[in-house]
């Protein structure tokens, strides 16, 4: 691979975007745009039923070109055909990366072990499928023989937020009266509330977890089986029909007591980030139907088919990705805001700070070395119009720059002609005065816009499961091009090891004599004399 001498600072274009940014004050959005009628067109590009305008970037058609050579000139192409090829590019783990095969389609296969890959996959499903259209059709039966009303997903991180996040946004899919839960903190109250209003006899536990092993998840299952025992008599019910475990570790989950039959496993070459398309996708086909779901997972594959086949100057993932590392890596922006002009997407930030975050928030190349360019930036953000009455004050007239994704659907068959009008109309209005900006008028400079504020639109003609599906499977491409330019792996996460280790320090049973800082043994003293 590349890799070994490859630095995205050594290619040829990245010394020229360096210039380019110097000039970048000279630069107006406004400008580019009375220079070039076609413009819009230009700098749009549409997959699918999703379509994208980029045209409100603070990037020349030089810019552009030069972002579009240093994606030529890393090493893109080959790490994008290693992974698809299933190749362990998560390095530092020694894993394949394949969750774009628990999308894939038997045609896809461009190998035996593809194909293998790809029959196991269909058999995971198989048995979600089963399971999600037992407990949907009030056959999956409780203790006392009740049919199942409430599902509780028990989990944390990529066993909770895709999952949580397609259930909220494909709420106009759900079952009429199933209804699902999501507990993921290890805050007592969240559990014990949510638990407090459902009958256990009519309550189904899913504990969905890569490993079997994640502290907060266990804890929270732990709750769940005593609540069990508490109210039914129940002795050791994570043995009976009231729990399911969704998992890569079927050997843990069986320890654990759960019924062989009720683990619905997947593979070890899903990162627990891209697993809301493997069995931890569970409470999304009880939800929408195990049909549905399969169109969610039909969308993800018509963009990896887009990702893998569009030139790069067409491509949504790459276009998107080298936005990202223009302001990143050559206007110092800190951050990236996401903003979907619709509630059901409300999840779609937190959802996307694991991704991007926990994926590209790394400092060390893949050749081991320390980085000396940025890598993934902050990623933020909230509903529109919500957030135009609270952040979006510092969006115009701050001093911190802050590239914005817009997302809408273009119709809602939930909302109203009037209203989805009102809403999309803002979000129109919002990415055009961010970009024109307003003189002051004179002796009042706080009324100055200063605009030149850089924004994507990303519609989707619907928010249906298809285009649901193609949206997420878009920002993982994104954040896997640019991890790929950056030349780290966005497959590891051993940033969160270090504060698991001293957790489980600080709860040992010598917690008190435990070596910490004076600030944290202050606190920790605190806590103990107060609680
Ligand atoms: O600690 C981070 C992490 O490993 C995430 O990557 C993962 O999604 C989450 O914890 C939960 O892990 P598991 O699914 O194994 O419980």
């Amino acid at each position: 691979m590349k890799h070994k001498s490859y630095s995205p600072t050594k290619t040829d274009a990245w010394p020229k975007l360096q210039s380019q940014a110097d000039l970048v004050n000279n630069l107006s959005i406004v400008s580019l745009f009375d220079a070039d009628s076609a413009r819009a067109s230009k700098f749009s590009t549409n997959t699918g039923e999703l379509f994208l305008d980029y045209s409100k970037n603070l990037v020349s058609d030089q810019i552009w070109q030069e972002l579009l050579n240093l994606a030529k000139q890393s090493p893109l192409t080959e790490h994008r055909a290693a992974m698809f090829a299933g190749e362990a590019i998560n390095t530092t783990e020694d894993r394949a990366v394949l969750h774009a095969a628990l999308r894939a389609e038997p045609e896809d296969a461009s190998s035996e072990n593809d194909r293998q890959r790809i029959a196991l996959v269909k058999q995971q499903l198989a048995a979600v499928k089963l399971a999600s259209e037992k407990i949907r059709a009030g056959q999956w039966l409780g203790s006392t023989g009740k049919a199942i009303t409430d599902v509780v997903n028990i989990g944390i991180g990529g066993s909770d937020l895709g999952p949580k996040l397609a259930v909220n946004a494909l709420h106009e899919y759900s079952h009429p009266s199933i209804r699902l839960h999501f507990i993921s903190n290890v805050d007592g109250a969240e559990i014990l509330t949510t638990l407090k209003g459902l009958n256990p006899e009519t309550t189904l536990i899913a504990v969905a977890s890569k490993t079997f092993t994640t502290q907060e998840t266990l804890l929270n299952a732990k709750t769940a089986i005593h609540w069990f025992e508490r109210t039914l008599g129940l002795k050791d019910a994570q043995t009976s029909s009231h729990f399911i475990g969704l998992t890569a570790n079927p050997t843990n989950a069986l320890a654990y007591g759960i019924q062989a039959d009720q683990i619905l496993e997947f593979a070890e070459w899903v990162g627990g980030r891209y697993s809301l398309w493997s069995s931890i996708g569970l409470s999304i086909a009880i939800s929408i139907g195990f049909e549905q779901y399969s169109n969610m997972l039909a969308g993800a594959r018509e963009m990896d088919l887009h990702f893998q086949q569009a030139p790069l100057e067409q491509n949504m993932p790459v276009i998107m990705a080298l936005l990202g590392i223009w302001y990143s890596n050559f206007l110092n922006a800190e951050s990236i805001a996401v903003i979907p002009y619709c509630e059901r997407l409300l999840l779609l930030p937190s959802y996307l700070q694991q991704l991007d975050m926990e994926s590209n928030g790394k400092a060390t190349t893949l050749a081991g070395e320390p980085v000396n360019y940025n890598t993934g930036p902050i990623l933020w953000g909230q509903t529109g119009t919500n957030g135009q009455h609270a952040f979006f004050q510092l969006l115009h007239q701050g001093t911190r720059q802050v590239p914005i994704d817009f997302i809408a659907a273009a119709q809602d068959g939930l909302s109203n002609d009037e209203h989805h009008r009102v809403l999309l109309g803002n979000m129109l209005a919002q990415s055009a005065a961010l970009m024109s900006g307003q003189i002051a008028p004179e002796g009042q400079q706080h009324r100055y816009y200063p605009g030149n504020k850089p924004s994507n639109t990303l519609l989707l003609k619907e928010l249906s499961p298809k285009n649901f599906g193609a949206l997420i499977a878009l920002y993982e491409h994104k954040v896997f091009v640019q991890g790929s330019i950056w030349n780290i792996n966005s497959f590891d996460q051993w940033g969160v090891e270090l504060g698991k280790k001293m957790a489980n320090e600080l709860l040992g049973e010598n917690a008190t004599n435990a070596e910490f800082d004076p600030s944290t043994t202050a606190l920790f003293k605190y806590i103990a004399d107060n609680s």
